[in-house]
């Protein structure tokens, strides 16, 4: 069935209806103080319970009518049909003629009878995968699985980059107080030989396994770091003579330390890998959607099928509810259209994401690649150019780290900068400071935070502090600083499943109403392609250094001068 064409967002009714109720705010004063005095109902109308999520977005710079007319949008660009062509298997990437299915890596197997897209009955392989996966991670986990010399599995290895390694890596941190079976996991990923050497320092080859996770299998960092460890490998099993130098014994071992996670099982073969130690995924699931696919095969072993059902089943409830809750009351749609209206209405280009939660230090690096690689586009799905900005910067940091570094900027910067709250009224670490529960301490920051962005300082109240009429303005915070709540019960395997579909479709809600394709990603070819052309003139090539532009030879010649090994 042929897609419906892009809208022209900015050409319908509905972005000029919110065009000028923007002009009319600015001219009233947008004001959360207002608001919030004005209307005793905000906080309840826009405080959403989502299973053991809740959401509070009654800080964003919105009142019921932007509301109403962001629905409006997202009625007008048909998020709700493009959403159910997506999950019907529609090939809604078009650059790739691909359908877009991570949602059905988590569809349960007994709600879902036979779901055939392209002649693939997909949920049946996905259940398939998923108990071959659980077969070889009980096996690890209980020693059944073994290196070559007999010792079981102590740490395992992910080698891949991108959605290969980010999510793995992300959800590993974020849930390693379940990692149980005595396993721990490294994540190698920098094609910067430092990263190899770091993360095999004081492993022992007989206890270590190698996931190599690629899409392709063809990505030049990942195979390059999977020849290197199996190079580290073998070299440490000779050396200590674990293994004779025999090409038998070299096959055997990698038999039993290197499995690997791909769409591309011939590839896999090529590399020396058995393909009865792979495991397959489809090109229906991209990279950066690709966690809760074999890419999260480290997470099944290091927490167990257990854990990693949970983790599915969180991402399903977020999914069904995403599909299931009228646009007025959804509160992942509702993220994703006030997304839009920071950047293009406020011009805003740049969105932080801060989790009150240590375990989750590397979200932030994750949701980058799932929100800009997916949204970083210029022309929509059909080809022409977009009208309007795209794809804001996300980031961010901890709390309360980020609070000693960039929050200054957030507070009193001249940009306005939106930003997502993520707690959790739970710590697996309870601890008491005295006569103070740490975990208070913490939460007390995040709620401050939140609430010193939205209502900020006035002159009269810094005045009444005896402050010096000079240093008075330095001191006031204007407020009106813009943030989402997103307070949990506690950091699961279920909630963090939560949080990555959010984010998802709050990526798919923005892409939609931009009009592009949220899932190609054809702006990281031309590096790529360039990097094997000029790789050769660092050492070897005059002729390939002399094919580069003059800045590029420079910093070659630089290199040649100093090159030190
Ligand atoms: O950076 C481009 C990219 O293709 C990402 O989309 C992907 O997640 C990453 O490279 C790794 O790709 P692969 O899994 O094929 O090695």
């Amino acid at each position: 069935m042929a897609l419906p064409k892009p809208v022209d967002v900015t050409e319908i009714p509905e972005w000029a209806a919110l065009q000028e109720h923007f002009d009319r705010l600015q001219e009233e004063g947008v004001s959360l103080k207002r608001w919030f005095a004005d209307d005793p109902g905000r906080v309840a109308s826009m405080t959403f319970d989502v299973e053991d999520l809740r959401f509070d977005l009654s800080k964003n710079l919105v009142t019921g009518e932007t509301l109403d007319l962001l629905v409006k949008l997202g009625r007008a660009v048909d998020l709700e049909g493009r959403f159910r062509s997506m999950v019907c298997g529609e090939h809604i990437n078009t650059t790739e003629d691909r359908a877009v299915l991570h949602t059905a890596l988590r569809r349960p197997k007994e709600q879902s009878g036979s779901f055939v897209v392209d002649g693939q009955d997909v949920v049946a392989d996905v259940h398939e995968t998923l108990a071959s996966i659980y077969d070889f991670a009980d096996k690890v986990r209980s020693g059944a699985w073994t290196g070559v010399t007999g010792r079981p599995i102590e740490t395992v290895v992910n080698i891949g980059i991108g959605g290969s390694d980010l999510g793995p890596a992300m959800a590993y941190e974020a849930l390693k107080v379940y990692a149980d079976a005595g396993l721990t996991a490294r994540f190698v990923s920098n094609i910067d030989p430092n990263d190899m050497a770091e993360k095999t320092r004081g492993l022992d080859p007989e206890t270590t396994l190698f996931i190599v996770v690629s899409k392709t299998f063809t990505t030049l960092e990942t195979i390059t770091n999977a020849r290197e460890a199996r190079t580290w490998l073998l070299e440490a099993l000779r050396d200590a003579g674990a293994i004779d130098g025999s090409e038998d014994a070299a096959k055997e071992a990698v038999s039993r330390h290197f499995v690997a996670v791909s769409t591309n099982l011939e590839l896999v073969e090529e590399f020396g890998i058995d393909p009865k130690n792979a495991f397959g995924f489809w090109n229906w699931v991209g990279g950066r959607y690709s966690v809760d696919s074999a890419v999260g095969t480290v997470l099944a072993v290091a927490l167990g099928p257990e854990r990693f059902q949970d983790f599915l089943a969180g991402m399903h409830a977020m999914d069904h509810y995403f599909a299931h809750t009228p646009l007025e009351e959804n509160a992942v749609a509702l993220m994703g259209l006030i997304n839009v209206w920071y950047v293009d209405f406020f011009k805003s280009y740049s969105h932080a994401v801060l989790p009150y939660n240590q375990y989750l230090s590397r979200f932030p690096a994750y949701l980058q690649q799932l929100t800009m690689e997916s949204n970083g586009k210029s022309v929509r799905w059909d080809g022409t150019p977009v009208d309007c900005h795209t794809g804001e910067v996300f980031w961010g940091e901890p709390g309360t780290n980020g609070q000693h570094a960039f929050y200054q900027l957030l507070h009193q910067g001249t940009s306005m900068i939106p930003a997502d709250f993520i707690a959790f009224v739970n710590t697996p670490n309870p601890t008491r400071d005295g006569e103070q529960d740490v975990q208070e301490l913490f939460l007390g920051n995040f709620l401050a935070q939140t609430k010193a962005l939205a209502f900020g300082k006035t002159a009269d109240e810094v005045r009444a502090e005896g402050t010096p009429e000079e240093i008075v303005p330095a001191r006031v915070f204007e407020g009106n600083r813009p943030s989402t709540s997103i307070f949990g019960v506690a950091l699961t395997p279920f909630s963090l499943g939560e949080l990555i579909a959010l984010y998802e479709h709050i990526t798919f809600v923005e892409g939609t109403v931009w009009g592009i394709d949220s899932y190609d990603q054809w702006g990281v070819e031309l590096g790529k392609q360039l990097a094997k052309q000029i790789t050769p003139a660092l050492s070897e090539s005059d002729a390939a250094l002399a094919e580069q532009d003059a800045s590029t030879r420079s910093l070659i010649e630089f290199y040649r001068e100093n090159r030190t090994w």
